[in-house]
């Protein structure tokens, strides 16, 4: 038998049944660390703190551990804020700042670090790898550990278990478990979809593996819980999500474009066809943006270089998908009317990748920016109702959370993210600027001077 590191009382999941185990987590004999308070980090930590649980929130950004340890999170998410708190003041949430000590006092460890794209596109694993050597470190018999990013197939058997293994001297299935559960949260009700929405997808490394995974998960998701025949499926099913989405999106934007050549509103098209059970047509827009739908399939394209496999409608869409911003800013600068873009300014609204988010990670936003810098353009100025500050703005580059301020002057606005504070908005809240809408959420009837929307005939 391989040596591990045996400091804190061994508490197996295996060995116990729901009830059981049910109230050894509520006891805190089996505690719970979350590795990464972000986005998916700090709502599944909520969900176990809703479920009893006792939690240990792992970071390695200052500025989000001090706000854990205040019971606050930098992600607006609904309900984070109140369970963490509660969570303080109970006794049931701690904030470490030590990994390797994290893993050491709690039995199921969740890796919530971020997974994004390299400079050439491949999966940069490097936070998920620092975390995993970090579990291992203090990985007991008995312990549970689940990777929740999205990943390119293979990632947690051949990247993620090694390091386990290797670096605790522990064997998978014989002392301790290993789960892959794709996280499936929609930001801003994240909470929600984790313990109402959808049933949670858990695969193991092996068979005793999956029927703790299975068990842990049946415990915050009321939906249940799909078991999935082994790890490698389970990261493949969230691509498919994704890669699903990205490319009903690019045939969106592609019949958008059409019906605009064409004289139809898509938009009214769109609804009808989606009357019927088998239409699921997603909606045209000005980018594709977030930490999710634009990687995913890159994480499918780059293993698919690799096994030498086509798969042509997956690298079209995405194509597609990554012209949208470069197809609207010349849509929106004809709004100009003739009007040299090199002497106008232009109001961008919406700096967030999508509406009611904060979250600017690849938003087509900064796209739209480049193209317009490409243009020539003289002035951008960026609104946004929720972000306030973006280190990744050029400081040329003005942001305001004041409509006011970001019209006062400008020649064009182009709104770029569908926040609910756009829906209705009218000619005179703009200052009879002309107008592009680049998510089609405008209501056209409320703009008597120049304006067009993508997928709307002008
Ligand atoms: N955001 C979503 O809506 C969403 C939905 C489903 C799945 N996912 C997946 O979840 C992953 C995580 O996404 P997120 O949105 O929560 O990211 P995030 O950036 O919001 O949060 C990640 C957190 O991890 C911390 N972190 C980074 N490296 C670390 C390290 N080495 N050690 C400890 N902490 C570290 C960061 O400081 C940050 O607080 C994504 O890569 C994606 O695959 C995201």
């Amino acid at each position: 038998m391989k040596k591990g590191n045996t400091k804190a009382r061994v508490v197996s999941a295996s060995k116990h049944n729901n009830t059981e185990l049910a109230k050894k987590i509520k006891s805190g004999e089996f505690k719970i660390a979350v590795y990464g308070l972000g986005h998916v980090g700090s709502p599944l930590a909520s969900a176990w703190l809703h479920a009893g649980a006792h939690v240990i929130g792992v970071d390695k950004s200052p500025r989000v551990l001090e706000n854990a340890r205040k019971g606050k999170t930098h992600v607006p998410e609904p309900g984070v804020n109140e369970a963490f708190t509660k969570g303080l003041k109970n006794k049931h949430f701690a904030v470490y700042d030590d990994p390797v000590k994290a893993s050491q006092d709690a039995h199921l460890k969740m890796i919530c670090v971020p997974v994004l794209l390299t400079d050439s596109f491949s999966a940069d694993l490097a936070a998920v790898k620092q975390v995993a050597s970090a579990i291992a470190r203090g990985l007991k018999k008995g312990d549970v550990v689940s990777l929740n990013p999205s990943v390119p197939p293979g990632t947690s058997e051949d990247v993620i278990l090694p390091i386990l293994e290797k670096e605790s001297g522990l064997r998978v299935e014989q002392d301790f478990f290993m789960i892959y559960n794709p996280e499936r949260i929609y930001e801003g009700r994240a909470i929600e979809d984790i313990e109402e929405r959808y049933p949670a997808i858990v695969s193991g490394a092996g068979p005793k593996s999956l029927e703790i995974g299975a068990k842990l998960y049946s415990m915050v998701a009321k939906k249940g819980v799909i078991r999935i025949s082994n790890m490698r499926t389970a990261e493949t099913e969230k691509l498919l999500e994704g890669v699903y989405r990205d490319v009903n999106i690019a045939l969106a934007n592609e019949m958008a474009k059409f019906c605009e050549k064409v004289g139809v509103n898509f938009w009214e098209a769109r609804e009808a066809a989606n009357s019927q059970p088998f239409s699921h047509i997603h909606k045209p827009g000005v980018g594709v943006g977030g930490a999710c739908i634009p990687v995913y399939p890159q994480f499918i394209l780059h293993t698919a270089d690799i096994q030498k496999v086509d798969c042509n409608i997956t690298r079209l869409g995405r194509n597609v998908n990554d012209s949208m911003p470069a197809y609207c800013v010349d849509q929106a600068l004809r709004l100009l009317d003739g009007m040299d873009v090199s002497q106008s300014a232009i109001t961008l609204l919406g700096l967030a990748f999508r509406g009611g988010v904060s979250d600017t990670r690849l938003s087509p936003t900064y796209k739209v920016i480049e193209e317009l810098k490409k243009r020539g353009a003289k002035e951008i100025r960026v609104h946004d109702p929720l972000v306030t500050s973006d280190p990744n703005l050029a400081p040329d580059i003005v942001l305001t959370s004041s409509l006011a301020q970001a019209i006062k002057g400008a020649d064009l606005v182009i709104l770029v993210a569908d926040h609910p504070e756009y829906r209705g908005l009218a000619q005179e809240k703009l200052g009879g600027v002309p107008v592009y809408d680049g998510r089609g959420v405008l209501d056209k009837s409320k703009f008597s001077g120049r304006f067009a929307s993508i997928g709307k005939p002008s």
